[in-house]
């Protein structure tokens, strides 16, 4: 514990999809001046405006104490980069806890450093396995987990993995979604969002689309694939597709940017807001992405949604969600959208914990053992 007996953490974000799970604990933190000082730290490794701040001013996460910049790069000079910068603010602040999010590089860049230093470790969104090794992300999550203290969890099939990987029960704590607590929170101003004007949508005659991750945007014959069965689609459906960063260069690299470009129903845009992409998914007739949160997302929101992976680390949403995994058949994305244009659906339910409480739950748990 500090000298000032507050307990004082010390939060890392880099990455888009790590802002939605940290805003919920840095408002809950603040519910406890007298026992919590928390800093925050982002790495940078999300950078553009419509990557990062943006996300930053929605949520009304704090400012962070320290931004160490790093930018893009291969993942082993992304994440050593993290570490370098990282070790001497770790030094200089001294907490009592390192809290990560997620499993992007970030995530794991921070943990190691930490676990070196003698820092003990919280990891939200513990357990998830897509036991699928070329995902960068599972590597990210199984050192993450292995090294931390307090794992927290999301769903009970994430405390099965990391109980078969032999971590002691004590370390383990299901205590629900920090993404849903922001999205329920969020939830009520999604009238205030003005995206469905701006891209003159109406009614749900629409299908939201995302894909970012490298097996599918960085491979040309996966992305032909899947562009192909977008133009198949668009003939029954409005078809809205931020493009990631990543994605977007691809699609040029490729050539494939023109054809999409061509059509009326096909709206591509920039990343969008959380606010913005929250809106247009919960009144989409379905999704389509690659993206883990959405699959989450979409579950609660009780939206259908096809992804894009042969996997997922996030069973549950299949199980008790909306979720199917299409894989990149683009046969299938066709089928199965198909059905969805024509009002084929999909009931679920929202899976246990994911009530918006789970920061709470999080931060009294840290309190009551750390404090
Ligand atoms: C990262 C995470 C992934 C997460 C995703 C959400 C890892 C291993 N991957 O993948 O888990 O789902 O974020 O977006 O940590 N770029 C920009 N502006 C930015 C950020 C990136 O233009 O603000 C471009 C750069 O060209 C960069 C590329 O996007 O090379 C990919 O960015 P990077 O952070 O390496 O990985 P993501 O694919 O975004």
């Amino acid at each position: 514990m500090s000298t000032n007996s507050r307990l004082k953490t010390l939060n890392v974000v880099g990455a888009r999809p790590n802002f939605m799970k940290v805003a919920p604990l840095m408002r809950e933190y603040m519910k406890h001046p007298d026992r919590i000082s928390p800093l925050l730290v982002h790495t940078g490794q999300h950078y553009d405006e419509g990557m990062s701040s943006v996300f930053f001013s929605e949520l009304q996460i704090p400012e962070p104490d320290v931004f160490l910049g790093v930018g893009s790069g291969s993942h082993a000079s992304q994440t050593a980069k993290v570490m370098e910068l990282f070790e001497p603010v770790l030094l200089r602040h001294r907490p009592d806890l390192l809290v990560v999010v997620g499993d992007v590089n970030s995530t794991l860049a921070a943990s190691i450093v930490a676990a070196k230093i003698g820092v003990p470790i919280a990891h939200v969104e513990a357990g998830l396995r897509s036991r699928d090794r070329t995902m960068p992300e599972e590597i990210n999550r199984l050192v993450t987990d292995s090294l931390g203290d307090f794992l927290l969890t999301t769903s009970r099939d994430a405390n099965d993995n990391l109980r078969r990987e032999g971590i002691p029960e004590k370390r383990i704590h299901f205590v629900g979604n920090t993404m849903i607590d922001t999205m329920l929170m969020m939830k009520p101003f999604l009238k205030s969002s003005t995206v469905k004007k701006t891209l003159r949508l109406d009614g749900n005659a629409f299908a939201y689309m995302t894909l970012h991750r490298p097996s599918n945007v960085d491979n040309k014959t996966v992305l032909t694939g899947i562009c192909e069965a977008v133009l198949r689609l668009q003939a029954n459906i409005r078809i809205v597709w931020p493009l990631h960063p990543r994605t977007k260069k691809m699609l040029v690299a490729f050539d494939l940017l023109n054809p999409l470009q061509h059509e009326t129903n096909i709206i591509l845009c920039e990343p969008l807001s959380y606010l913005d992409s929250l809106s247009l998914m919960s009144d989409a007739k379905f999704v389509m992405t690659d993206s883990g949160g959405i699959q989450e997302e979409t579950t609660v929101l009780g939206v259908p949604c096809l992804t894009l992976r042969e996997n997922t680390e996030r069973p549950i949403t299949i199980t008790e969600g909306t979720n199917e995994l299409v894989g990149t058949d683009k046969d299938l994305l066709v089928k199965r959208g198909t059905s969805l244009i024509a009002g084929e659906t999909r009931i679920g339910r929202i899976p246990e914990l994911w009530d918006g409480r789970s920061s709470e739950r999080i931060v009294s748990l840290l309190l009551n053992t750390l404090s």
